[in-house]
């Protein structure tokens, strides 16, 4: 039987402004792990801050998110969704990539606040998809 699909959003901060190479290399090794894996989703950063999703089979993803948890490029990792059987949102890409100005980063943490989140813990998704295309 397929193995059921989770996913994880989460925030965290840099421990260090990290430069637009360091990301690069970050995804490129990033992205044929997670493709190999069959985990898709998509990185978000904003003035030092992360927020991201992955999505994918159960066990891939809690392996890769212990792995990023430990990950000392960054700290305060803050797990704000974990929801199992949630459809994929970002199924064509290993890890879609963006950096994020300050009034789109502003925005998109309004869309995630507490209202939001009360309303639908998992319309956190279905948020970052609609910001992904109206930022793309
Ligand atoms: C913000 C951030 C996001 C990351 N995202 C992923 C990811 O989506 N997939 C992944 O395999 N590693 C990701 N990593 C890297 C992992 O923390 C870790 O370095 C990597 O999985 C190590 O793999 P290895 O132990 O197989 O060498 C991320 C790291 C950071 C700081």
């Amino acid at each position: 039987m397929d193995e059921q699909l989770l996913s994880i959003v989460y925030v965290s901060s840099a421990k260090q402004l990290l430069t637009d190479e360091e990301l690069q290399g970050l995804l490129q090794k990033t992205r044929p792990k997670n493709e190999q894996l069959g985990i898709s989703g998509v990185l978000l950063y904003g003035d030092g801050n992360f927020m991201q999703l992955l999505e994918g089979p159960e066990s891939a993803v809690r392996e890769v998110y212990a792995k990023i948890c430990q990950d000392p490029r960054h700290h305060m990792v803050t797990t704000i969704l974990e929801e199992p059987g949630l459809p994929r949102e970002f199924a064509e890409w290993s890890m879609a990539y963006r950096r994020v100005d300050a009034p789109d980063w502003l925005l998109l943490t309004q869309a995630l606040g507490p209202e939001g989140a009360r309303a639908s813990l998992s319309s956190i998704k279905i948020v970052l998809a609609d910001f992904w295309k109206s930022v793309a």
